[in-house]
């Protein structure tokens, strides 16, 4: 699976997605502070190592934004059509670890604790793996988490993932409680059928 830059001078077009209730959309200067909120919330971040300080939630920002204007797709900012409430992130991106999948590109999630229990990271999950099958034309996306995240790997299952073993993930310190990571693969056919 190739993903390569775009040639010099040659800017993709930025692809945002529109929901039932979401827009997911490059990210904005605005997004910052509620994106640190979530980042700081011991209840969003249970099964990471630690909460993120604000400095550490800009720059995962910045490097979202970044790598959306270079590839045109990512870690989308997600905001709730009705209100225009940045709500968190949903999308694709290729894992920076080397992982059992590799090379692969994830779907991934975080949402501020008060949009759970509403459908909303699924939504925009779906949204974001149709657009990876069916716009850029990949072959297969995979999703892991601690196997402790139930909410997270039950939304792999509603996005009809297939469960496909477990492994230690390489950037979660070794005396961690959180880092042995399922593994979920859904290839196109397979969402197709
Ligand atoms: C993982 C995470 C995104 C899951 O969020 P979630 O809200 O549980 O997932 P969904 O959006 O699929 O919502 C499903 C729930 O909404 C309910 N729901 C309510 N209205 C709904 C609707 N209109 N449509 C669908 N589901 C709806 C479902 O019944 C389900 O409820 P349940 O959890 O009681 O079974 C969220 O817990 C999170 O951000 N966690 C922190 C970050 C994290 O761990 N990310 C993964 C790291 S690998």
């Amino acid at each position: 699976m190739r993903h390569s830059k775009p040639p010099a001078g040659l800017v993709p077009e930025v692809i945002e997605i529109e929901t039932q209730r979401l827009r997911l959309r490059q990210w904005r200067q605005e997004d910052r502070a509620p994106f640190a909120s979530l980042n700081g919330d011991p209840r969003v971040m249970e099964f990471f190592p630690s909460t993120l300080t604000a400095a550490q939630s800009d720059a995962m920002a910045d490097r979202c934004e970044a790598l959306i204007a270079e590839r045109g797709w990512g870690f989308w900012a997600v905001e709730a059509t009705a209100t225009n409430r940045f709500i968190g992130f949903v999308g694709l991106h290729i894992p920076s670890a080397e992982l059992p999948c590799s090379p692969c590109v994830e779907v991934g999630w975080r949402l501020a604790r008060e949009f759970w229990g509403r459908g909303l990271a699924t939504e925009a999950a779906a949204a974001a793996v149709s657009t990876g099958f069916h716009r850029l034309g990949l072959p297969e996306i995979v999703a892991f988490t601690p196997l402790q995240n139930v909410r997270s790997r039950a939304v792999m299952k509603r996005l009809g993932m297939l469960e496909s073993g477990a492994f230690d993930h390489p950037h979660v310190p070794e005396n961690s409680g959180v880092r042995r990571h399922c593994l979920c693969r859904l290839p196109a056919a397979v969402r197709d059928a």
